[in-house]
């Protein structure tokens, strides 16, 4: 059978949030480094969420490096109130290529939420269904929307393998801004269309 593991845990943050215009946590931005730091060289790849003040983290990798990292993970007081949510053998890591994908707070995972009965992020009291929902959305949810990649070397990828990393504030403005320039195009064809008609 396959020693790999996949283990899906909930924490709370210790530290308050700082008002930084919406863009990462800078002890959010430390934790990523650190695990784009170190989970290459002990197999593991995953996927971190923080909303709300609490982290959902999927980690993936060889069994005795999971639990190396979760006996690291219960000991940092950066989080408290670790809870297993799921712990079970795949046969692949399905985070391929992602030493720790970071999927910011946004508006899909407030729909999923919705979906869900819930006005919060509290993986604590996730059930299968949203527990399985929300693995899906961080295997789904392209770092593009908020994060750019950076140079595989400045944070220790394996090679050849994207691996995206934190992106200031103001890059995730600029792509608001594209945004609201195509929505302004198709309304503008939508005009010129109406007009001609
Ligand atoms: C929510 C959370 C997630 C973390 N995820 C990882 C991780 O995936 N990999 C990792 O090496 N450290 C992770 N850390 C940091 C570890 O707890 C620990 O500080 C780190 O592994 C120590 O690394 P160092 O010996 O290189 O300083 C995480 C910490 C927190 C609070």
């Amino acid at each position: 059978m396959s020693d790999i593991q996949q283990l899906v845990y909930a924490s709370r943050a210790t530290f308050q949030p700082t008002d930084n215009g919406g863009g990462v946590e800078p002890e959010v931005a430390r934790i990523l480094m650190q695990s784009r730091r170190n989970n290459p060289r002990r197999g593991l790849v995953g996927a971190l969420y923080y909303g709300d003040g609490c982290f959902f983290q999927c980690l993936e990798g060889p069994q005795g490096e999971i639990d190396k990292l979760y006996e690291q993970l219960m000991k940092d007081p950066r989080h408290r109130d670790l809870t297993v949510l799921r712990r079970q053998f795949i046969g692949n890591t399905s985070f391929a290529g992602w030493s720790m994908k970071y999927v910011p707070a946004a508006t899909d995972v407030q729909t999923l939420l919705a979906l869900h009965g819930k006005d919060r992020f509290d993986p604590y009291s996730f059930d299968n269904a949203l527990l399985d929902a929300m693995v899906t959305l961080l295997h789904h949810r392209s770092e593009g929307d908020g994060l750019n990649p950076m140079p595989p070397a400045a944070v220790g990828a394996r090679p050849g393998k994207p691996v995206p990393a934190v992106q200031p504030a103001a890059s995730r403005r600029s792509l608001g801004t594209r945004l609201v320039w195509v929505a302004l195009a198709i309304a503008a064809v939508a005009v010129a269309a109406f007009l001609l008609r």
